[in-house]
């Protein structure tokens, strides 16, 4: 968003592909009371692909996947982070911007992933592997990361892995992020059984369904799906990288193998590519609405704390992440 302050009525052109008229009433009073309410508390709003685009495109301040979510709360010099996604990357920004007050609408914003892994389970897998170097995905607590060597995105995992010069890495816990990986780099990658229940319910079958049904449909697959279906599709890559293909390739109709409001986002700038939309929601991401961030700045909720011992090592993580 730039220029001269908006309105809700200012922001309905940008957003009327993919909000019916009708819905509209419901969302405006929110938006302008969130304009007004990021001014006064001198807030941005950071928000994940995965948001609703009326979130998305009318009051998020940053936008991006995990990845730029993270660098970008790095920089962030307002009072007030709203972080329009889920609770590990609340945690993140706080990780890196310590002196601003963190703010997650919905403290129920989880994540399958975060939740399949233990600060413990990290304890007993170094002590099953010792001198092999665990990468831990952003989607974990801050206290499994302060377990870990180094984090890693969707978006830098490959680098990441290679960066550490060893032969052989713990990559926790998405399983299925892990092997796409392994199929990349001659590093022998060992995984952890974590599953993003979004992404595990795609098929190989499903994709052939969509290529059968729409000639010509250009398919492209988030890594957190399992390996038969990226061998199934045309590119692979993280939310923000998915974005960037549909731009730089302009496939005349495309699928995104993804959460639901990625497809509306992106269609937003891109009037001329058929959107077909086959997807599964996101039940932590839906989580957060216009209503929530709006209470969430009036009534400073529900502000991020992260224990100071477990914040050193936890930012060192992802610190060595973002050095790559
Ligand atoms: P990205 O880093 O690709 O945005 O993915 C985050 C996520 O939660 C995907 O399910
Ligand atoms: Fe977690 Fe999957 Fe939701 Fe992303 S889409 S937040 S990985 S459950």
């Amino acid at each position: 968003m730039s220029g001269m302050t908006p309105s809700a009525a200012s922001l309905y052109d940008r957003v009327q592909r993919v909000i019916p008229a009708i819905e509209w009433p419901v969302f405006s009073d929110d938006i302008d009371a969130i304009l007004r309410l990021k001014r006064e508390r001198n807030a941005v709003i950071l928000a994940h692909n995965y948001q609703t685009p009326e979130i998305f495109h009318c009051v998020a301040d940053i936008v991006g996947d995990s990845l730029a979510l993270a660098r970008k709360a790095m920089e962030v010099e307002a009072d007030v982070i709203v972080l329009a996604g889920v609770h590990f990357m609340a945690e993140t920004a706080k990780l890196l911007n310590p002196s601003k007050t963190v703010l997650i609408p919905d403290m129920g914003a989880g994540c399958s992933l975060a939740d399949s892994i233990t600060s413990e389970d990290i304890r007993l897998l170094r002590q099953r592997y010792p001198g092999v170097p665990v990468v831990t995905y952003v989607n974990t607590s801050a206290a499994v990361k302060a377990e870990s060597d180094i984090c890693c995105t969707s978006g830098n995992a490959k680098a990441v892995v290679e960066s550490l010069g060893v032969p052989r890495v713990l990559m926790l816990p998405d399983e299925y992020l892990a092997q796409n990986i392994a199929a990349q780099t001659d590093v022998e990658i060992i995984a952890w059984k974590g599953h993003c229940e979004v992404h595990e319910r795609f098929t190989p079958q499903d994709i052939r369904e969509m290529r059968a049904a729409h000639p010509g449909v250009t398919v492209l697959a988030h890594p957190e799906c399992p390996p038969e279906v990226v061998a199934e599709a045309d590119f692979a890559g993280s939310t923000a990288a998915m974005s960037d293909y549909v731009g730089r390739e302009k496939p005349a109709r495309v699928v995104l193998v993804t959460e639901c409001s990625m497809s509306d986002n992106v269609a937003v700038d891109h009037p001329d590519v058929e959107f077909i939309r086959p997807c599964n929601l996101c039940p932590h991401m839906k989580l957060i609405t216009l209503g929530n961030i709006r209470s969430a700045l009036e009534r400073n909720e529900h502000a991020v704390t992260i224990d100071p011992a477990v914040a050193v090592r936890a930012r060192l993580a992802v610190e060595r992440m973002l050095a790559v």
